[in-house]
């Protein structure tokens, strides 16, 4: 499918993923940015907006009309949500709110549209914590172990049953930890906080050795997403994103301390629970097979380390 010259919105496009997707697209097509500015800045797409005559609509999904947003559009870039895993613990509502119920509203609102087209950021916490790994996309039974992985696992049947329904094309991107310079929550963007708070303590969540995921940096999911785009699919299809290794979350602590130029700082686990997990609803082992997307002609530029080392020196705005 051709992608220049396609009327695009996108969902939470000030976002940190959201934006640089914005940018991706900013010399091929017409793109309307809708994001409420939650978590999302608008100094992420100001320059989008001011040079390459962007459009922004500051507007909340869940409240009132947003069908004006729609209209002349042909597709649908789907990444608003509240993507802090852990808020689900005391407040699983908010993963409901900002996943499920956002998401249906963004679809009963595109049926009386001209879209076609829907890509959708869904997350490997969809697959809680299967015995296979590298994870296929076709794993199942799907039995997700936080509110966040949950709602998003629902938010991926309402757009495949709605898709169906009406004749649209949906691709659902089941993504890995995602990293890069506009982060603004996970365990990257969180150490290089702390650190330079306590630049002689880090406090690790969970218990040693720590967790064992898979981290991709951003400018791979948007290739990722582009190629699948631009692929054949079937209807509605699912896709992993990720990079084709996994690395320990002491060695994620390592390379921060490293970039930011600090010697022998003191690794102090919280213990964690469950288990030693993080905390609960934190996937302890995580590595998606990305065959399937490779066969698009996508191949990820950087494994879990490299990914993480560069959005490092992003954050820290280092060349
Ligand atoms: N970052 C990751 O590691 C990761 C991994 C898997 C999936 N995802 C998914 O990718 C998407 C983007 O995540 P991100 O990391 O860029 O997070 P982000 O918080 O930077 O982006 C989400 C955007 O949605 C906006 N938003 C939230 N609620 C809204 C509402 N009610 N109305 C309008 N806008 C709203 C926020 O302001 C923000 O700009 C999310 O759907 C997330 O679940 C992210």
């Amino acid at each position: 499918m051709t992608i220049a010259g396609s009327r695009v919105l996108i969902t939470g496009g000030a976002g940190f993923i959201g934006s640089y997707i914005a940018e991706a697209l900013s010399d091929s097509c017409d793109v309307l940015i809708l994001d409420n500015l939650s978590s999302g800045k608008k100094e992420f797409v100001d320059a989008l907006v001011k040079g390459h005559g962007m459009r922004f609509a500051k507007a909340d999904i869940l409240k009132g009309s947003i069908r004006r947003f729609l209209k002349d559009m042909d597709v649908v870039i789907h990444l608003a949500s509240n993507p802090d895993v852990r808020a689900g613990i005391k407040q699983p509502s908010l993963h409901f709110e900002s996943n499920v119920v956002l998401t249906q509203r963004l679809l009963e609102a595109m049926r009386s549209s001209d879209v076609k087209t829907m890509l959708f950021t869904s997350t490997s916490t969809i697959y809680g914590e299967p015995p296979v790994v590298p994870t296929p996309e076709n794993y199942g039974p799907l039995v997700p172990i936080s509110t966040y992985g949950a709602t998003k696992l629902a938010s991926e049947a309402l757009i495949a049953a709605y898709a169906k329904t009406n004749g649209w094309r949906a691709l659902i991107f089941r993504l890995a930890n995602v990293v890069g310079g506009r982060s603004t929550h996970g365990v990257t963007f969180d150490f290089l906080n702390k650190l330079k708070k306590n630049p002689k303590k880090l406090e690790i969540l969970g218990r040693y050795p720590g967790t064992l995921k898979s981290y991709v940096h951003v400018s791979d999911v948007v290739a990722g997403m582009m190629s699948a785009w631009k692929a054949e699919s079937e209807q509605v299809d699912f896709y992993n994103v990720g990079s084709e290794d996994m690395m320990l979350v002491e060695d994620i602590a390592k390379i921060v301390a490293d970039e930011m130029g600090l010697k022998d700082v003191e690794f102090e686990w919280a213990g964690g629970v469950d288990g030693g997990r993080g905390w609960a609803g934190d996937v302890t082992k995580m590595i998606l097979s990305i065959e399937k997307l490779k066969r698009t002609g996508w191949r990820p530029r950087y494994k879990s380390a490299e990914a993480v080392r560069l959005a490092a020196k992003e954050m820290l705005g280092k060349p």
